[in-house]
């Protein structure tokens, strides 16, 4: 983390140095020519840019087979009845968000997008809305309900389904009778989507329904006409909703020809309910294949987990058996998908080390989770550079703060994700770590002295310790590392800034790599007994050219594997922040590239999918979250996340008043 950056003089450096980049920046690592094939729906369904969701209970949240199922396989969620009006608005005026706040809050944190079902709809409609007689009284009530619903979870919602079965089955292709339709006519359906855009602008919105798959039905018709209407007419949008619950025989042959004629109206199409009674390889396989040959099929949910969990369950007609055990139709959708059944993955995987890492990455983002938190004597614009521990049952997060006064420090503590926007933030200046620069901590449990240890940058790489994590006043002074910089970093550093301590330990020795904005990762060592002292014998560990290896270096060691990881904060040929990373067999070195290019990023925004909301192009300084606490710092190649700082990209003026806040990835191309 650099303190004392200035935009103009940096946006300027950045130009002057693309060609420079370009020619040092290394290619794609050898060997990561395609995509993996990957072994869950999610992350399959991902490499051709679509989602794999399911239906989600809110009462089933406490199961763990269902939720281990859910955050494996699924990533995209759809409330089976929490959105619905008889629970969101009871009675009249009277709004209820706990059961579906539930499900979004969750499937946030995880980077799972989120489809709303649905806004106006005949059923699950409390008898308050259904006997009204007054036209005006209902439209201000429909139009008052979409408002506060999809208000409530503006930049949450991927898709909204804003109207769902208005359609008539049979052969009339109208509009069936409801209390909307009987009282505002035609027109309810487009007052509908309209007032749903003015409340969530960014949301997908659809039409959804059931039995329109096949072409030639009425039914089908109906909706198109409307559709193209729409389109016509400019009335927004932006998708059309195939529940597709199927009978034993699956889709009806004409369905890929009902997908691809609905998106050449120019609106994307989604499969939002399937289920097939007796789930059968065939019917499945057909359902996927269709979806996948038409490019504005955008995604599949399926409507449950389990045969147990669906509301057709005597039918058995979902993907997982009441065991949670997956069925052969399971095997169909993956295969379908472009994934490879898990038995033929298992050859493959012998063949490699047990948990390696995968040479190409593609992650979800959440929102922003943590923002600044000024209070009347903190003016605060931006939280930066955190890192996170999991320790006795919740995360532990420091972070710098950053105003145009400087920086210093925050901790802030909380058991799940969806908590973080709410947890207290403990301002350390407070504390006996003092006021003044202090800023990118880094937090780790140094076992073999039962201490925590908080290693940040104040000019010198300093450190602080504390008996115990959860008291933000347990902190000591800041200590040095080093008497002063050592000289090889004081004949490298240039016009650079000596920046981003981080120490790692193996069983013998511990590490302290640091930065200096000039192209340099250096590293110094000591044993594991004199640590923290005797930090000497300073080298360059890696070098490059100054943006391609700027600064933020995190280092890792890959559980079960004798592999260690490396990531450094690199800058863009576009000026955004970006991580490169490489392995190595030990702490000393040499660094191999893994996924270390512009083109084949770490984590960079063009690897990075936004399901709520695009809100940041830089993934900047962060770190990982570990598998352990102690100051050997492994993580589980499982399924990757890593908490990191974003930024409107919008936002502009003095570097240090940038209102940066922090987001959390979460890998998608997990191959376990
Ligand atoms: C179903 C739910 O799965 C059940 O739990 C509930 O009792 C009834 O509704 N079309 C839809 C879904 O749009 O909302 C319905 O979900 C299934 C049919």
């Amino acid at each position: 983390m650099n303190p004392l950056k200035r935009p103009g003089r940096r946006r300027a450096s950045v130009l002057g140095l693309l060609a420079v980049a370009a020619m040092v920046t290394p290619t794609t690592v050898t060997g990561a020519s395609g995509a993996e094939r990957a072994t869950t729906l999610g992350a399959q369904a991902a490499q051709s840019g679509r989602y794999f969701g399911t239906a989600v209970a809110a009462g089933k949240l406490g199961d763990g087979t269902y939720t281990s199922i859910l955050d494996r396989e699924f990533n995209s969620v759809t409330p089976e009845n929490e959105m619905k009006w008889d629970t969101t608005e009871r009675s009249r005026g009277s709004f209820n968000f706990g059961p579906a706040d539930q499900i979004v809050n969750r499937a946030t944190a995880r980077g799972q997008r989120v489809r709303g079902h649905t806004l106006v709809w005949h059923s699950q409609l409390p008898g308050w809305v259904s006997s009204l007689t007054d036209a005006n009284t209902l439209r201000s009530v429909m139009n008052n309900h979409i408002t506060t619903v999809a208000n409530h979870y503006k930049g949450k919602i991927h898709s909204w389904d804003v109207v769902n079965e208005a359609f008539a089955d049979g052969g009339s292709g109208a509009h069936r009778s409801s209390v909307f339709q009987n009282l505002l006519g035609d027109g309810f359906i487009e007052q509908a989507f309209r007032t749903a855009r003015t409340a969530d602008p960014a949301a997908k919105l659809c039409y959804n329904d059931y039995n329109i798959e096949n072409w030639s039905d009425a039914k089908t018709q109906g909706v198109y006409r409307m559709v193209r209407d729409f389109k016509s007419r400019g009335v927004p949008i932006d998708c059309v909703g195939f529940q597709a619950h199927f009978g034993t025989g699956g889709p009806p042959s004409s369905f890929q020809t009902t997908l691809s004629n609905f998106a050449a109206l120019g609106v994307d199409v989604q499969i939002t309910e399937l289920d097939i009674a007796q789930a059968p390889q065939a019917a499945y396989t057909g359902t996927v294949r269709a979806c996948m040959n038409v490019a504005r099929c955008t995604g599949i949910t399926v409507w449950g987990i389990r045969d147990s969990d669906s509301w057709r369950s005597g039918e058995n007609p979902l993907l997982f058996d009441r065991s949670g055990n997956k069925k052969a139709a399971y095997q169909s959708v993956l295969t379908a998908l472009g994934g490879t059944a898990a038995t033929q993955r298992a050859d493959t995987r012998s063949s490699r080390s047990a948990a390696a890492l995968p040479s190409r990455f593609s992650w979800s983002s959440s929102g922003p989770l943590i923002s600044p938190k000024p209070d009347s004597t903190h003016n605060i614009a931006g939280i930066k550079d955190p890192t996170v521990v999991r320790y006795n049952g919740k995360y532990h997060v420091f972070a710098s703060t950053a105003s145009a006064s400087g920086y210093n420090l925050v901790y802030l503590s909380f058991s799940d994700w969806s908590q973080a926007g709410s947890a207290t933030h403990h301002y350390l200046d407070r504390t006996a770590v003092g006021a003044g620069y202090r800023a990118a901590p880094q937090v780790f449990y140094y076992a073999p002295q039962r201490l925590w240890y908080l290693v940040y940058q104040t000019g010198n790489a300093s450190y602080s310790t504390n008996p115990d994590i959860d008291n933000p006043n347990g902190w000591s002074a800041p200590r040095n590392f080093y008497s002063s910089m050592p000289d090889i970093i004081r004949q490298n550093i240039g016009n650079g800034y000596w920046v981003d301590m981080w120490v790692i330990c193996d069983s013998a020795n511990c590490h302290l790599f640091s930065s200096d904005d000039n192209g340099h990762l250096y590293r110094s060592q000591t044993s594991v007994g004199q640590f923290p002292g005797g930090f000497t014998n300073t080298v360059i560990a890696a070098q490059d050219s100054k943006y391609a290896l700027f600064e933020a270096s995190n280092v890792y060691r890959v559980q079960d594997t004798n592999q260690y990881l490396l990531l450094v904060e690199a800058i863009g040929s576009d000026g955004r922040r970006y991580f490169r990373s490489w392995t190595a067999s030990s702490l000393a070195g040499s660094w191999t590239p893994l996924a270390a290019s512009e083109s084949n990023p770490f984590a960079r925004a063009s690897n990075v999918s936004f399901p709520a909301g695009s809100w940041t192009r830089d993934i900047s300084h962060g770190e990982m979250i570990r598998a352990g606490h102690d100051q050997t710092l492994s993580i589980n190649s499982c399924r990757l996340q890593y908490l990191y700082q974003g930024l409107n990209p919008h936002a502009s003026g003095d570097y240090n008043s940038l209102p940066w806040r922090l987001g959390l990835l979460t890998q998608t191309n997990s191959t376990c």
